[in-house]
């Protein structure tokens, strides 16, 4: 019988940023798979409100960007669990303004969140993985890593979401040999903390992204979920080094 492609049953997945938006949204469905979600981010309270509602979820509380809190994050887990099967690169930040009004120290701090962090996580999970079999990690990317979007000027963001998209290419190359597979999502835009001005309603977002997105709507909330866990899952066994984008064609319009 051919094995539900997005069953995750008792793999033992860290997902940072697990606290708000999307991060939280993917860990929900990671734990409706039958997943262990190793919930990471800096907020104790919202990580513990949402493990209430996982009941199978594990929560860390960790800065990405420290190097001693990446360590303890990846060593917890495989003391806690002897295994660990997947990572999601998720926690991340923009700091939108115009280059000419963004210094050097601003551009440096956003990618500190948005690659570095990504890349020495992976690394430490990936020491782990070897030992433990073919396993996953999906990066969280972003359409603006693709293309620019004129009216949201971020060259921080973006250069580290394109470097995100190369980095899950070249660490693919890599690690195939040891049965690690790397991916990445390149969502759209969805409404939440880190997009306060788009609104509730992604019927209704601005139109400079409708009129920009084929499909003519935002990403509904959820709507990331299935890609993540299907990279993360059995359906995606031969499939590493590729970007899928979750943006209703706004990449290629
Ligand atoms: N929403 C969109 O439209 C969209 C589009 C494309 C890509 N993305 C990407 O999707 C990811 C999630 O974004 P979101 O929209 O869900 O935004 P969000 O609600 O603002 O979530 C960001 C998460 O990152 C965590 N975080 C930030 N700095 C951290 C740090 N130093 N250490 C640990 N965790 C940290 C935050 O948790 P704490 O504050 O509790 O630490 C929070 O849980 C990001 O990588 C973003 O670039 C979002």
């Amino acid at each position: 019988m051919r094995e539900n492609a997005n069953q995750l049953d008792g793999r033992v997945v860290i997902i940072t940023g697990a606290s708000s938006g999307l991060g939280a949204q993917v860990a929900r469905a990671i734990g409706e798979a039958g997943g262990t979600p190793v919930l990471a981010a800096r907020r104790a309270e919202r990580l513990a409100a949402l493990t209430e509602e996982i009941p199978n979820a594990a929560t860390i509380i960790c800065d990405v960007t420290d190097g001693s809190d990446r360590e303890r994050l990846v060593d917890h887990v495989a003391d806690r669990y002897g295994r660990l099967d997947g990572l999601i690169n998720n926690a991340g930040a923009g700091a939108t303004a115009p280059a000419l009004r963004t210094t050097a120290e601003t551009f440096a701090r956003v990618l500190d969140l948005n690659l570095v962090a990504p890349y020495a996580l992976s690394v430490l999970a990936a020491q782990r993985m070897r030992h433990g079999g073919g396993r996953s990690i999906v990066n969280i990317a972003s359409v603006m890593g693709l293309r620019s979007i004129g009216p949201i000027p971020d060259a921080a963001y973006v250069a580290s979401k394109a470097g995100m998209i190369g980095l899950t290419r070249e660490l693919a190359s890599q690690w195939g040999r040891y049965g690690i597979r790397v991916n990445a999502v390149a969502p759209g835009f969805f409404a939440t903390e880190m997009n306060p001005g788009l609104g509730e309603d992604p019927e209704q977002f601005p139109e400079f992204l409708l009129s920009r997105t084929p499909l003519g709507r935002g990403g509904r909330a959820g709507e990331l979920n299935d890609a993540v866990l299907f990279l993360l899952g059995p359906g995606s066994s031969f499939i590493t080094g590729t970007v899928l984008s979750v943006d209703g064609g706004m990449a290629i319009a």
